[in-house]
């Protein structure tokens, strides 16, 4: 709704900072203009009764301005571009991996001279972990940030960073880093501040005096890391203040509550945009209001911050999408692309956490029924966003779906979690995977799951027993996850390693800094000796690159693929049989996944419920026809096995 005298705050304050609004800045002063009451919405609902919410309103606004006159022009003109196409991250035609650059490259200098590899496999967006100065041994993978502007000189420069994304550009390559939005490390200068006895740096963080508000907290927060930092709250000795940290004891969360905070962060944001930022990943972003008395998760201001976010960016730097990284509640997740007026208005991406999860369980009980169980849930996705899809990533995998799925599925939810955790950290006899309990909650019987996609795929085992059956197995469930994923709907994120078979890295163990955090058994140092067997025929490494590159190819080849919305589950005739059609006008790609370690069966009227089609069908991964046959034959799926087939109109 217009406001006048919003209306005029706003030309007092693009006054002051000489906008030239009949020239260059035009299309941003009308941008700003346009979404200044929605702005003011937003912010009013958080701070409307902050003592300092009117100054820093207009600080946010002036962070707007001096984002956008920031702008290098190569980037303003990939706005325009991205403007043109609309949604223009809902094409097949990106495919993603997200990487450590030491441990994949060593430094920024070096990551220019593996672009070529990438472009050899079909990658052409990277998301490069943190790289901000993190203190070594107090890091959590750079995710403890002490400066959101210093790379971190274990990587390089700022300008070897630039020179990267530049670089990236001029291949058409897309990037996204993290702004790790929850907390920051102790020995960031705000918390050095706070330490000091500063009372202003004292209100970035939420410190008390004694343990009376830290209780009253606990009694309804999750612990995140219950083996390595039990509890919400770390007790600082130098400010003698009990300081909350959800995450690890040295990762001091930020008061949002503090309009002074968004505003910074927001500059942070901008930061990040100006570098060349395609797609920005919001670290943890259910954890950034707090409220006593709750669980501190997913409270509607951690989602208005997110909105009033993705109207700034919206204004100021239009070409960067936002991924929000909420690893939550499936129907949680989906808030994170808005509700009500604000639907597709907040996170233009999340990851498909749920649908992560559950790959693996089915993967584990050969039954697709709990996977099957959560897709009303998932499909509520509105248009115009979109997924992260993936397999592995560099964390955990936590079995975060709903109880009534798996009692849905017809099994008891209990049971069926510690089965499903004891069969990938090898518990259960004869399971093939080896990957480890992460974050075990005596108190709760909590626990996730650490291990590498080629090691939960029982690749680890099979080839210490050097027995072949089971190295070709292994092999096929690996191509299987990334297939059922990559042609879901979104973007495809392939963890580094996981394109050549990467099994455990286990030298974690001997790094005191890591030691603690299991999760670094899958963060593996890539040894490029053995990447170059991708070139050997018959390597396990050859096997599964070449099979990525062709998943890849396929993706990019069919326009269907794009993420309009535009997937319909097959209904269940096999309960190993995962199957879900992606349809654009016309055309159809069916997707049948076999889940188990038997041949399956899946009648033709499978797919003649979807209407009228041509006898003759094209299999994209085998690369031939395959002929249909009546209702009581059967399409016949090897072991682990999936086919992607496409109508032959005309046939
Ligand atoms: C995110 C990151 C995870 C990190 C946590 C705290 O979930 O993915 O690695 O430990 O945030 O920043």
């Amino acid at each position: 709704m217009y406001d006048h005298s919003l209306h005029q705050q706003i030309e007092q304050i693009v006054r002051e900072e000489n906008l030239d609004t009949a020239g260059n800045d035009s299309p941003f002063h009308t941008r700003l203009i346009a979404n200044a009451a929605v702005i003011r919405e937003l912010y009013g609902s958080l701070y409307g009764h902050h003592p300092s919410g009117d100054a820093q309103f207009g600080q946010l606004i002036r962070t707007m301005i001096r984002a956008h006159k920031q702008r290098p022009a190569g980037l303003r003109t990939r706005d325009d571009a991205k403007m043109d196409i609309g949604h223009w991250f809902l094409s097949n035609r990106i495919t993603g991996m997200s990487l450590y650059v030491d441990r994949f490259a060593g430094d920024l200098r070096a990551m220019k001279g593996k672009l070529d590899y990438l472009d050899e496999l079909g990658v052409n967006f990277l998301h490069l972990m943190p790289i901000f100065e993190s203190p070594e041994g107090e890091s959590d993978g750079g995710y403890a940030v002490s400066d959101f502007r210093k790379v971190d000189p274990r990587f390089g420069s700022l300008e070897d960073l630039q020179s990267l994304q530049e670089e990236m550009m001029s291949r058409d390559m897309y990037l996204m880093l993290d702004i790790v939005l929850n907390h920051t490390s102790h020995h960031h200068e705000w918390a050095r501040k706070a330490k000091s006895g500063n009372k202003d740096y004292q209100d970035y963080y939420y410190m008390f005096p004694d343990r009376t508000l830290p209780d009253a907290y606990d009694r309804h927060m999750p612990e995140i890391f219950p083996e390595s930092s039990p509890g919400s709250f770390t007790y600082d000795k130098d400010c003698g203040q009990w300081v909350m940290t959800v995450f690890h004891s040295y990762q001091w969360d930020l008061n949002y509550t503090n309009p002074g905070v968004l505003v910074d962060m927001l500059d942070n944001i901008f930061f990040y945009a100006n570098l060349g930022v395609d797609i920005l990943r919001i670290d943890a972003p259910a954890f950034i209001w707090k409220q006593l008395g709750t669980s501190c998760q997913n409270l509607p201001e951690a989602h208005a911050i997110l909105r009033l976010i993705k109207q700034c960016v919206v204004v100021a730097t239009p070409g960067m999408a936002l991924l929000g990284e909420a690893i939550v509640a499936p129907k949680e997740i989906m808030k994170y692309f808005g509700t009500g007026n604000f639907t597709a208005r907040e996170c233009d991406f999340a990851y498909n956490a749920t649908h992560m999860a559950l790959q693996w369980d089915t993967l584990a009980t050969g039954d697709i029924r709990v996977m099957m169980a959560a897709q009303h849930e998932i499909l509520q996705k509105p248009y115009g966003t979109s997924w992260i899809t993936y397999t592995r990533c560099h964390d955990d995998i936590g079995l975060g779906y709903e109880d009534y799925m798996i009692q849905q599925a017809g099994y008891e939810p209990f049971a069926h979690r510690t089965y499903i955790k004891d069969y990938y950290s090898g518990n259960h006899p004869g399971s093939p995977a080896s990957g480890a309990l992460f974050s075990v909650n005596p108190k709760t019987n909590d626990a996730r799951i650490s291990g590498s996609l080629a090691s939960l795929c029982g690749l680890e085992k099979a080839l210490l027993s050097g027995d072949q059956k089971d190295i070709a197995l292994s092999i096929r469930k690996i191509i299987l996850m990334q297939a059922h994923s990559f042609f879901l709907g979104g973007i495809p994120m392939l963890f580094y390693g996981d394109e050549a078979a990467t099994t455990n890295d286990y030298t974690y163990l001997d790094d005191p800094g890591k030691s603690y955090d299991n999760r670094w058994m899958h963060r593996p140092v890539i040894d490029w000796q053995r990447m170059d067997k991708r070139k050997t025929k018959d390597t396990e490494v050859q096997r599964i690159f070449s099979a990525t590159q062709d998943l890849i190819r396929i993706r990019k080849s069919l326009d269907l693929l794009a993420d309009y919305k535009n997937l319909l589950w097959m209904p269940v005739h096999n309960i190993h049989v995962a199957g879900y059609v992606r349809t654009f006008e016309n055309e159809r790609l069916f997707c049948v996944f076999n889940f188990c370690a038997e041949e399956a069966f899946l009648t033709w009227y499978a797919f003649k419920q979807f209407g009228q089609l041509p006898v003759k069908m094209w299999d994209h991964w085998r690369k031939k026809e395959v002929t249909m046959g009546p209702d009581h034959e059967y399409l016949v799926i090897e072991p682990y096995g999936f086919y992607l087939l496409q109508p032959m109109n005309g046939k």
